[in-house]
């Protein structure tokens, strides 16, 4: 007999019909009543023996997290909490889970610290908690690609392993076949990368933008979403070493259309789950109350979870020039009381994420678009404004996230896109291609990345970036 999910069976009526299910022992109660999850869903089936018809072998090995099959017929449950649960009729044991030895792990049933669960990261999506996060971040993905292939966009893959920079920021991971005990050296004594597989250095892409803008002049909207990775030694609870980018590109589409899709995009894909995930959320709302139940009160969300959702979607967010937003910082408290670890002085100043959330979370308490900021604190690919001192960058800042979103209009003039990286020391070497599209029908055309994990983050409520991607790379980590 084939085996259902539970989350199908849960919406079930009860019946005569025997049915079997496959999954994992969350708990055994009394010798009687067994707990069981397959993922399929949050909610566990409680499946019910008659321990007089079983052998006590079988029985006894009826621990939490061993894996077991379970044939019998639906019922309407007796007790609390369910609708309907399973008198068992067959019992099978397919997998056995040795009690001592799940006792040192975080499969046993008490409460366990998130870093506790990060070292078991092959075991932590068996827990509600990463189950919910993981369901959500599948969905989340699933309407990423929803919203563009609904809008006309196509998928495009950028490669993995470049020869650029696209952020010119100098932050990559170095791909290489050569041996490193015995690299070839050129006649200068330095490593010989002609040498190397692809004949020239290369480095695991840090952005598929430059990529996705080449396609973007010949199919008009894509995205893309993929890998991308970054060796910033940044060790916060909102980077990653390795993290998964949105990043859509759309030929004659200016700035403030740029802005208007980031903003269309992010309010459907909330909306999205909120739809499909209401199990999930609902469960991760009272997991993060329950968890600000020990903060002070200053520190707690003034919104529940979902209503936090919901205010993205039935708010426009809101437009602020970097000019307008140094002003507002210039003057704000925290700025004339020192409370900044960063004080702003003057325009021209790099924005922390502490001045990005006092925007968002104290001053505007809303999604913000900050737009025009100095060239010479984002990226060579910027348009130049007319002032010749701002470009056309975007980024969407969110409460207790900070930037979620960074994009911008995109240099489409040859002259100054060239001028432009001579003055930043971008190699043309590596970009010819880059600079040609300039030259063969260059077009308007703009785009912005999205962080997925912290939009997965914004979501599920969960504070460290960590725990919202199966396997986090951090600096010195890199288990499983
Ligand atoms: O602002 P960033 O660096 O922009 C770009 O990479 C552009 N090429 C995007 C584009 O215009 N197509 O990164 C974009 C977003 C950030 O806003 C942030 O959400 C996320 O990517 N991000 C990270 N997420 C996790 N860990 C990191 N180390 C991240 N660095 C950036
Ligand atoms: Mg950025």
């Amino acid at each position: 007999m084939q085996h259902i999910e539970i989350k199908k069976v849960l919406a079930q009526e009860p019946s005569l019909h025997e049915i079997t299910v496959k999954g994992w022992v969350r708990s055994f109660r009394s010798n009687r009543f067994i707990a069981l999850n397959d993922g399929s869903t949050l909610h566990n089936l409680q499946c019910v023996v008659d321990f007089e018809n079983f052998e006590e072998d079988v029985l006894k090995k009826v621990t939490v997290g061993a894996a077991i099959s379970v044939t019998g017929t639906l019922v309407e449950s007796q007790g609390k909490g369910q609708a309907v649960e399973i008198q068992v009729s067959k019992l099978e044991i397919l997998g056995e889970a040795d009690p001592e030895e799940v006792k040192l792990t975080i499969l046993s049933p008490k409460r366990h610290t998130m870093e506790k669960l990060r070292e078991q990261a092959h075991l932590r999506v068996r827990t509600n908690t990463f189950g919910a996060v993981m369901r959500t971040r599948s969905k989340l993905a699933f309407a990423v690609h929803d919203y563009f292939q609904k809008n006309g966009f196509y998928y495009m893959h950028a490669p993995i392993i470049t020869g650029s920079d696209a952020e010119g920021a100098g932050e990559m991971f170095r791909v290489s076949a050569l041996d490193p005990k015995n690299p070839p050296l050129d006649e200068e004594g330095k490593v010989d990368f002609k040498k190397d597989f692809f004949e020239k250095e290369t480095n695991l892409t840090v952005s598929g933008q430059l990529e996705a803008e080449t396609y973007a002049m010949g199919l008009g909207k894509v995205y893309t979403f993929g890998p991308t990775f970054r060796a910033e030694n940044s060790n916060t609870s909102r980077h990653l070493a390795e993290f998964w980018m949105i990043e859509p590109e759309v030929a004659f589409n200016d700035l403030d259309g740029n802005m208007d899709l980031a903003e269309d995009f992010i309010k459907h894909v909330i909306g999205y789950v909120l739809e499909h995930c209401s199990d999930d959320l609902e469960f991760l709302e009272s997991r993060l109350l329950e968890e600000e139940k020990h903060k002070p009160q200053a520190e707690r969300s003034t919104m529940r979870l979902r209503e936090k959702l919901e205010f993205v979607l039935e708010n426009n967010f809101k437009r602020v020039s970097y000019t307008e937003a140094i002003d507002i910082l210039k003057q704000s408290k925290p700025n004339k009381k020192k409370k900044f670890k960063y004080l702003i002085e003057e325009w021209g100043a790099d924005l922390q994420s502490e001045h990005e959330r006092f925007l968002v979370e104290k001053h505007f308490k809303c999604p913000v678009i900050l737009f025009d900021y100095p060239a010479t604190i984002k990226a060579f690919y910027m348009r130049l404004n007319e002032d010749g001192k701002t470009v056309r960058a975007m980024d969407v800042l969110f409460p207790g996230i900070g930037e979620i979103v960074g994009g911008s209009q995109r240099e489409e003039r040859y002259d100054v896109l060239k001028q432009k990286m001579i003055d930043m020391g971008i190699e043309e070497e590596e970009l010819w291609w880059y600079l040609e599209l300039r030259k063969f029908g260059t077009a308007v055309h703009s785009g912005f990345g999205l962080g997925f994990e912290r939009l997965v983050q914004f979501v599920t409520g969960m504070g460290n970036i960590r725990d919202v991607i199966p396997y986090p790379r951090t600096p010195g980590n890199a288990e499983f």
